[in-house]
């Protein structure tokens, strides 16, 4: 029986960290500094199964190097703990908007809307569901917000408390702010944050200072543990072959691919490589005889291979026995769902993916399913199931995309070998893990939207390309998808490739369009320009990695105080100074928003002022990509593959009257690599190009063979 009694605690009133007794108070300080710009408010007893208290990656000693925020960005916190479980109140001044709360793909502004965060698969409304809802927001006042709770828990993004509350800012119009359609939200006024966490009797609110948004952002990537560090590999072409795919099968498509000259590193095996798929024995199939053979087979020809799997536990799993005490009280399809909050089960899962797979030359996993299925059938745990660690169902779903994304880390990290993999549902404090989330939806303008919101939340989200309704719609996603963390055709339920006949049917009974040639070639070229901004994206990572700035992010993260790009969710910066806004088939033309400064066409290198509109009708081959001026953009030739000699080759374009200095940056591939930066620099006076070298460059690997003046 919960307790009746409302306990109020105030922004001065805080429960020390020493537990006290139901219904005591303690006076404590209102609020711990735990790192440089990270404070924490500690509301009643917050529960011991957390996104904190459960992370694997400490955070990192980065957060000390970004500016310096040294004022408690809100103070007017409070909470009460109820029947109903904890409520926390925080504040929103007139017109101040927030962002976030993990891979919202329906909505973006989240200033004025609830969102219950639950995990689940395909949410088609938008109501907070999400493969990955995360607890943290950012607003446009330069810091951010965790609710270190592993519940579903609900924000109310914008309420005010009856009665008459007057204040000057009332007056001020939200009309020039925002498009008419938000004065509902009465953007204007002040309002508060409401979070009500299901079941707590406390909770721990973390406050992340910016000063600006961008580095609010930065300072939560960072107190996750910093961005991962993908191998260049992962930055190439993925394809994932038909589910039913053989052996034979799997090696003539990577030929297929190679001698079209389509450029692919990562090859994707669907379910059909297992014994058992629903639920999974994680052992080969007949159809795969010779595992070994054919992974070295892949491997020689530069073609990495990453597995699909869930984590559900088949009874003819050589697992089954070994995890059945560290399991759920309740199956899915026939399987156990193994408890990864205890590390027994972790040991055991990885022991077996080390030995049946990765040793024999497997690069990575797709981690299926391991969201909910509200949506899909209902096939998930129920959030009333009970797990040995303690954790209740509700719990486990929020925790079990991050914890299987541990145990299987925990493979790669002991043989000190980078991976790059697939995610089905993740949370919060998700930064470090190499891991793209993706889903069975497939409406494209979401699919863009969830480049930008993911980068609000230390995701990363690949809008994977299927098959399509038309020639035209095959190649907008696929321009889309190669601007955007991971570049993937993912042609599980179609034998051929999407080029040779874009519609599901027809395309398995073997009916290719009769000039399918073309549409492979346009394909080709779309594909080509991934390859040559692999390096370009490269160090866009490795700079999340080290200063925490998301690699691919929205707009209004590097434009807070232009609130004409609080709105923009159909276009998204792409590392440092490139701005992409994709373009859906149908759409003959569309507006594109040039914020502050000076923009270059990608294409025509045509020069264009910001902070203003452009109506543009782009032809088919090509999504409309602008490049700030004062960049230096390194493009590498295209090459079959990461390795590839042409894919080190570089040519620099520079845009504007003094580009500043661009890294890239070579490494040896490893786990924990030495970095050489390689500066980049652009001399005015001259005008000539120079290369630095900094760091061990004990192998220099990119070679610098042009210069272009734009
Ligand atoms: C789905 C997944 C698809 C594909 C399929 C195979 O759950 O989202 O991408 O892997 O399973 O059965």
């Amino acid at each position: 029986m919960r307790r009746i009694n409302r306990r109020q605690f105030g922004a001065g009133i805080i429960a020390g960290s020493a537990a006290p007794p139901a219904g005591a108070q303690t006076a404590a300080p209102p609020i711990e500094e735990m790192h440089p710009g990270v404070w924490r408010y500690r509301f009643g007893r917050p529960e011991s199964l957390t996104p904190v208290t459960t992370r694997k990656y400490p955070p990192s000693a980065a957060i000390s190097k970004l500016p310096e925020s040294s004022r408690v960005p809100i103070t007017n916190v409070s909470a009460e703990i109820t029947r109903r479980g904890t409520i926390v109140t925080l504040p929103l001044e007139a017109n101040e908007v927030l962002f976030g709360l993990g891979l919202q793909l329906q909505s973006f502004l989240q200033r004025g809307l609830k969102k219950k965060l639950r995990v689940n698969a395909d949410p088609k409304i938008d109501s907070g569901d999400s493969h990955a809802p995360v607890p943290f927001y950012v607003t446009t006042n330069g810091y951010g917000v965790l609710i270190d709770t592993a519940r579903y828990a609900t924000i109310y993004c914008g309420k005010r408390k009856a009665g008459r509350i007057a204040t000057a800012a009332d007056a001020a119009p939200a009309a020039n702010m925002l498009p008419a359609a938000y004065n509902r939200y009465r953007v204007n006024e002040p309002a508060q944050v409401l979070v009500e966490v299901p079941e707590a009797e406390g909770v721990d609110v973390y406050i992340f200072g910016g000063p600006s948004m961008r580095d609010a952002v930065a300072r939560y990537n960072l107190f996750s543990g910093g961005g991962p560090l993908p191998p260049r590999w992962a930055l190439g072409f993925w394809y994932r072959c038909f589910g039913q795919f053989n052996q034979e099968e799997v090696l003539q498509i990577a030929s297929e691919l190679r001698d079209s000259k389509i450029p692919c590193d990562v090859l994707g095996l669907e379910p059909g490589w297992q014994s058992h798929a629903y639920s999974c024995s994680f052992m080969w199939s007949d159809k795969f005889p010779k595992p070994e053979a054919m992974l070295r087979s892949l491997f020689g020809a530069h073609f990495r291979v990453n597995l699909w799997e869930h984590a559900f536990t088949h009874p003819t799993s050589p697992l089954y026995d070994r995890l059945l005490p560290f399991a759920g009280d309740y199956q899915v399809w026939d399987g156990l769902v193994p408890d990864f909050l205890i590390p027994e089960a972790r040991r055991l899962f990885a022991a077996h993916h080390e030995r049946e797979h990765v040793a024999l030359g497997v690069s990575g996993y797709k981690l299926d399913e391991c969201d909910n299925s509200d949506y899909t059938g209902n096939w998930s745990f129920p959030e009333l199931s009970r797990f040995p660690s303690g954790a209740d169902g509700e719990q486990m779903h929020c925790f079990f995309g991050l914890r299987y994304q541990d145990t299987i880390q925990s493979v790669f990290e002991q043989r000190k070998q980078r991976t790059f993999g697939l995610v089905r549902s993740s949370h919060a404090l998700a930064a470090p893990y190499p891991y793209a989330l993706y889903s069975d939806l497939y409406d494209h303008r979401e699919f863009i939207r969830g480049v930008a919101n993911a980068g609000f939340s230390g995701l990363l989200w690949c809008p994977e390309v299927r098959d399509a309704k038309n020639a035209e719609d095959l190649i907008r996603r696929l321009q889309t998808v190669v601007f955007s963390p991971l570049a993937m055709v993912n042609a599980w339920y179609i034998r051929n490739p999407p080029w040779k006949q874009v519609e599901q049917r027809a395309n398995n009974a073997g009916q290719f369009a009769q000039d399918w040639k073309q549409l492979e070639s346009a394909c080709r070229e779309i594909v080509n320009w991934r390859m040559r901004l692999a390096p370009y994206f490269y160090a866009a990572f490795v700079r999340y990695k080290d200063t925490g700035l998301p690699p691919f992010r929205a707009l209004v993260m590097d434009y807070p105080d232009d609130p004409a790009t609080w709105t923009i969710d159909s276009q998204y910066i792409a590392g440092e100074s490139l701005l992409i806004a994709p373009v859906v088939a149908g759409e003959k033309e569309r507006d594109v928003y040039l914020p502050a400064g000076e923009w270059f066409d990608f294409w025509t290198d045509e020069k264009h002022n910001g902070k203003q509109k452009l109506r543009v009708t782009p032809p088919l081959d090509r999504i409309p990509v602008y490049v700030k001026s004062g960049t230096l953009l390194p493009l590498a030739d295209v090459g079959a593959h990461s390795e590839d000699p042409a894919a080190w080759r570089i040519h620099v374009r520079a845009y504007g009257s003094a580009p500043a200095p661009v890294l890239l940056i070579e490494d040896d591939g490893s786990l924990d690599p030495a970095f050489t930066r390689v500066e980049i620099s652009w001399n005015t006076a001259d005008p000539a190009g120079t290369i630095r070298r900094s760091g061990p460059a004990a192998n220099p690997r990119y070679e610098f063979t042009g210069w272009e003046r734009i």
